[in-house]
């Protein structure tokens, strides 16, 4: 049983006391739901306000992006142990950071590693762009994108980490995927390419998740989908209304 996760990813918006604001308005809704793993993702400068307002309470906290060398001279940077303190979970290789910031599968492979040291749950993210859909490549860049960044981890190592499916033309767009598609991507690419690397009983007990126009209004197309166990949020989980909606349509 792969319990289901739905994590939020603020991505740069919100300031210390705009994310404490919304913290405060989520927190009752989000406490109501038991079942589901739910995880806040704000940005570094919110994240130890963050912590001391959901501590104790079964609601997991993630970074959105660390350097994956412990310590040292890389000024802007941010350590696996930094995030480790206040943080259960960091987002690794969203496309967003592969697209601006130049991340590889390589630097996202190095990251994965520095974050499972420090016993931090790395989600980490794959998917597609348009040009790559409409050229029939979605099966070859997701099935690299999860070998070459899970290369090396070890069947313990790779029973920890969560996977979100990301195609980049559904990200900002409402554009969603359709739950069908997404699902056959999950089901015929990620969990045999896990099955390939780790084996038949990881691949089916890692969470993957969907994520691209995630909203209350079509979050349960995604949840009813055979493999697909939650979604990271972006957009709607700025909005209370929309992200409790998601979070209450994953106890499926
Ligand atoms: P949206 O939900 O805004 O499309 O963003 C998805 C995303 O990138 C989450 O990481």
């Amino acid at each position: 049983m792969r319990k289901p996760f739905v994590a939020g990813n603020w991505k740069m918006n919100k300031t210390v006391k705009e994310s404490l604001a919304l913290v405060r308005d989520l927190l009752p809704g989000m406490e109501a739901v038991t079942g589901v793993e739910k995880v806040l993702c704000p940005p570094f400068p919110s994240l130890f306000a963050v912590s001391t307002l959901i501590s104790g309470l079964d609601i997991g906290l993630g970074a959105q992006n660390m350097h994956w060398e412990a310590s040292g001279a890389y000024t802007g940077e941010v350590s696996a142990n930094m995030i480790k303190e206040l943080c259960q979970y960091v987002i690794i290789g969203h496309s967003e950071r592969r697209q601006y910031f130049a991340e590889t599968d390589q630097t996202v492979n190095r990251k994965v590693k520095a974050a499972l040291s420090a016993e931090l749950i790395p989600i980490v993210c794959v998917g597609e762009t348009l040009e790559q859909k409409q050229a029939g490549q979605t099966a070859g860049v997701v099935i690299r994108q999860v070998r070459d960044g899970l290369q090396g981890l070890t069947s313990v190592e790779a029973s920890r980490i969560v996977i979100a499916y990301e195609p980049v033309w559904a990200i900002g767009t409402g554009l969603a995927s359709g739950g069908q598609d997404a699902n056959d991507v999950v089901k015929d690419m990620i969990r045999p390419t896990l099955a390939s690397l780790f084996g038949e009983n990881i691949a089916q007990a890692v969470r993957v998740l969907y994520g691209g126009s995630v909203t209350g209004k079509n979050a349960a197309e995604f949840f009813n989908q055979s493999d697909i166990d939650g979604a990271l949020v972006g957009g709607a989980s700025l909005k209370v209304d929309d992200f409790l909606q998601i979070i209450k349509a994953a106890l499926k």
